[in-house]
């Protein structure tokens, strides 16, 4: 009970200036549900023009799609979590599918990462799924619960936390999970902070979902009981991204 509605909107390597600034414009003209907590990461070379053309909308802010984890030095193509910050970050997404998959990222530094951020005094928006293989053989939860240790061991504040639960199969596929199949992991999950967190962490924090949510299928999976938002890829850059903000009014 309690926990506000949170919409992601991950750009991935997607826009430039202008049509970066019209989904900007699109979200300020908009008449956007001022109930739910509304993040958009675009690139690191966008994010100070984001959030300078979206500080006058209060309910939506910026975040980085990655960090490193040091604070600064000799670390060719990375940036920091200061730095995000300064160009206007308030979030850190970590541990994306794509970040473990396609970059190689390991719950160890993706752990590391998460120390840093919250330092910093960002929200990390945690992200964790398993591979159709996994779902297959069973074992969606062993995955889930090693890459949510990872995190765990590195969470001193989990009102600074948001999970984004997206299953690899679903992201970028059309394939999304349909609401029951969500729900029954997001359950789990939120079980799983009961019992390794606490009772009080497990009520409060928001679970996320991710993997081909769109304007059409995103009411169903927002009616669902663990269901606290989504991190939205595709869409995210598309006029519907409105419509699943106003899902759940
Ligand atoms: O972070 C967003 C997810 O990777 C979902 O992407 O909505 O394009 O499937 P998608």
């Amino acid at each position: 009970g309690g926990r506000q509605f949170f919409v992601g909107g991950n750009f991935k390597m997607n826009g430039n200036t202008k049509s970066l600034s019209a989904i900007a414009e699109r979200l300020s003209s908009s008449d956007l549900d001022d109930t739910v907590e509304v993040v958009v990461a675009p690139p690191a070379s966008y994010l100070a023009l984001l959030s300078a053309k979206l500080s006058a909308k209060e309910n939506v802010n910026v975040s980085a799609q990655n960090v490193h984890e040091a604070e600064k030095g000799a670390f060719t193509g990375e940036i920091s979590c200061s730095m995000a910050q300064d160009c206007g970050a308030r979030y850190a997404i970590l541990g994306h599918s794509e970040r473990r998959h396609v970059f190689g990222e390991s719950n160890e530094q993706i752990g590391t990462k998460t120390k840093s951020v919250l330092a910093a005094g960002l929200v990390v928006i945690a992200c964790i799924g398993e591979k159709a293989e996994d779902r297959k053989s069973g074992n969606t939860m062993n995955v889930c619960v090693e890459q949510l240790t990872a995190f765990k061991e590195n969470i001193n504040d989990w009102s600074k936390v948001v999970i984004a639960y997206e299953p690899v199969w679903a992201i970028g596929t059309g394939e999304v999970a349909t609401p029951e199949i969500a729900q029954e992991t997001h359950s789990q999950i939120r079980t799983w902070l009961s019992e390794n967190v606490g009772s009080e962490v497990a009520a409060s924090t928001r679970i996320i979902y991710g993997g081909s949510v769109n304007g059409k299928n995103c009411k169903d999976l927002s009616l669902q009981p663990d269901i606290d938002g989504f991190l939205v890829g595709g869409a995210s850059l598309k006029p519907e991204f409105v419509d699943i903000i106003n899902c759940t009014r």
